[in-house]
């Protein structure tokens, strides 16, 4: 079902210290802020020769992020996105072998203007996992 590794999500607390670590320590090709308001996030992406990582700071009252940022302060991964052909199929898939699809279980669009959904991490081994429909 899962496809490719589309991105891992890192949440951090200063989002301008993230951006100077990735460009200047480690010499990676890093986007400019953009907000998502739908999501609660201001997402910067990093561009991988494989894969990206994104790199998410708190947007918003209703930050779905802040929590987790309160329980590690210094920052940690949020979550890993894998790419699936068809994401309705895939949730019903999922949710037919009785894993748990987070919000009202309906896609929304991603960052990427792809639609997206968020399965529980309790089911994952403790990681929270994004699928995204990349086509
Ligand atoms: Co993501």
């Amino acid at each position: 079902m899962i496809g490719r590794l589309n991105h891992v999500a890192i949440a951090v607390p200063d989002l301008e210290a993230a951006v100077a670590t990735y460009r200047n320590t480690l010499g990676a090709k890093v986007s400019a802020p953009q907000d998502e308001p739908d999501h609660g996030v201001t997402v910067v992406f990093i561009e991988l020769p494989n894969t990206k990582v994104e790199l998410l700071y708190p947007l918003g009252d209703k930050s779905p992020i802040a929590a987790f940022l309160e329980k590690n302060p210094s920052g940690g991964i949020h979550h890993i996105c894998y790419e699936v052909e068809d994401i309705i199929a895939a949730r019903d898939q999922l949710k037919a072998g009785g894993a748990r699809v987070l919000g009202n279980g309906e896609p929304k669009i991603g960052a990427h203007g792809n639609p997206v959904l968020f399965l529980h991490p309790k089911d994952f081994y403790g990681a929270l996992v994004e699928l995204e429909q990349a086509h």
